[in-house]
């Protein structure tokens, strides 16, 4: 599909008064992305405030991010709110000190947690409180999906508040790049085997065919090469035991996957999802395999982007939405639990949903507020996530375990770096995920 650059029809709330928004973060907040939240510059005496830890701490997604806490300010003048972002795509840095905050007692007022078995694991380690009450008082019990009420609740019991869904599963391409190279501006592959016929016309020109970044990227094309070659049902079937994992589909999917890193840039190590999109956006590569956040780096990149901003579901998985579902917690022992309550009534309102989803390439995770204050791609979006197979992301910590997914990270990271073969790596991924 194409979408053009900022076509989309609603007015995008961060767009309306950022200088305004910019002033006020400035006045009531010094957090620092990159480092632990830090004091409030100016927070009156009896003010009181609300520490919110992210990761969405740099470029397109802490703008997104903005238009969200523009939305918490408006609502509530009277909370200071603390920014506790720490830039790393998937929350590859984030997560591990949340963990160790968590384990020193020394919890933020509300964190960011990907809905699924990554909020499950919180709750098996009494982290959390249950939010049932603050669900009935907002109506979500009725305004939720059903699947995604079910990725924020444990044994019934709902103990996050969902911000957004996202979808895992996109191929994002620079139709300069593709023209260079004689193909039709279509990032819509039917089959791996399509994609790989253009992604040998691209390496020819000399440009890089695919972008990628650190391992957690690699982790996100493993996933949809996975998806591409067992289908929604033997890709669910890995997470819950009924696919085996040292089978012959999982091994046809490990020699496309290693194939496509042959397509690669060098320098991957090196680099964040931001890193790797802005290649295509700059026309260095052709393609780029990352969520549907990847569509605000293009709407950001303004007059430097391509025209056209091309987007298809990853080659093979059409048909199939791998959704990935932001959330807030409430951890026990939070400092500011009103607050931190307060917060999450600004992510659930249908202001904080739609505003937020708008900037941020998602969709709203409540199903009542309709589609006409969205922008073009989140109204696709929102009607492929109502007609597609829905399957939970590995990568992004709805399939399976923190521990889990760590072990499939490692033994990924020690693949391309070089260090293990495809066969070696199969049966590291079958002990992972055991
Ligand atoms: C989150 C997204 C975020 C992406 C890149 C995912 O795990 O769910 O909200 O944009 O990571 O940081």
């Amino acid at each position: 599909m194409q979408t053009r650059r900022t076509t989309p029809t609603a007015p995008r709330a961060r767009l309306v008064g950022r200088a305004a928004l910019g002033l006020t973060l400035a006045l009531t907040t010094a957090g620092v992305a990159g480092c632990t939240a830090q004091e409030p510059v100016t927070t009156p005496a009896s003010a009181e405030q609300v520490e919110v830890f992210t990761w969405w701490a740099s470029g397109s997604e802490k703008l997104a991010f903005d238009s969200l806490v523009e939305v918490f300010v408006e609502q509530n003048p009277g909370t200071v709110f603390v920014d506790g972002g720490i830039a790393g795509g998937a929350g590859s840095t984030a997560k591990t000190l949340l963990a160790s905050r968590l384990a020193d007692g020394d919890p933020p007022d509300t964190f960011q947690v990907h809905g699924g078995a990554e909020l499950a694991d919180y709750v098996a380690d009494g982290r959390l409180r249950d939010l049932d009450d603050l669900v009935v008082d907002l109506g979500l019990d009725r305004t939720l999906p059903a699947s995604v009420r079910d990725m924020v609740s444990v044994d019934g019991t709902v103990y996050a508040i969902p911000s957004n869904v996202h979808r895992a599963n996109v191929l994002w391409a620079n139709p300069d790049v593709l023209a260079a190279a004689g193909l039709e501006a279509t990032a819509s592959f039917a089959t791996l085997d399509d994609w790989f016929v253009a992604l040998d016309a691209v390496r020819a020109t000399g440009r890089t065919p695919l972008a990628l970044g650190s391992t957690w990227t690699q982790v996100h094309l493993l996933e949809q090469v996975l998806l591409a070659h067992l289908g929604p049902q033997g890709y669910a079937g890995l997470w819950d035991g009924t696919t085996d994992v040292a089978g012959a589909e999982v091994t046809a999917a490990l020699a496309d996957f290693e194939r496509l890193l042959g397509y690669t840039n060098a320098d991957r190590d090196s680099m964040d999802w931001q890193d790797a999109t802005q290649d295509v956006i700059d026309g260095d590569a052709a393609f780029v395999v990352m969520g549907d956040w990847a569509l605000e780096a293009f709407e950001e990149a303004g007059d430097t982007a391509p025209t056209e901003v091309l987007w298809a579901t990853a080659p093979g998985t059409d048909g199939v939405f791998d959704v990935v579902v932001d959330a807030f917690a409430l951890p026990a022992g939070a400092p500011n639990p009103d607050a931190a309550t307060r917060w999450l009534r600004a992510v659930a309102s249908a202001d904080g949903q739609t505003a937020f989803s708008n900037a941020k390439g998602a969709i709203p995770a409540r199903s009542d507020l309709g589609t006409a204050q969205l922008g073009t791609y989140q109204r696709a979006a929102t009607t492929a996530f109502r007609a597609d197979t829905v399957v939970p992301s590995l990568t992004h910590g709805a399939a399976v375990s923190t521990g889990a997914l760590d072990a499939v990270t490692a033994a990924v990271g020690r693949f391309t770096s070089g260090a293990t073969t495809t066969t070696t790596l199969q049966a590291e991924l079958a002990l992972a995920l055991r």
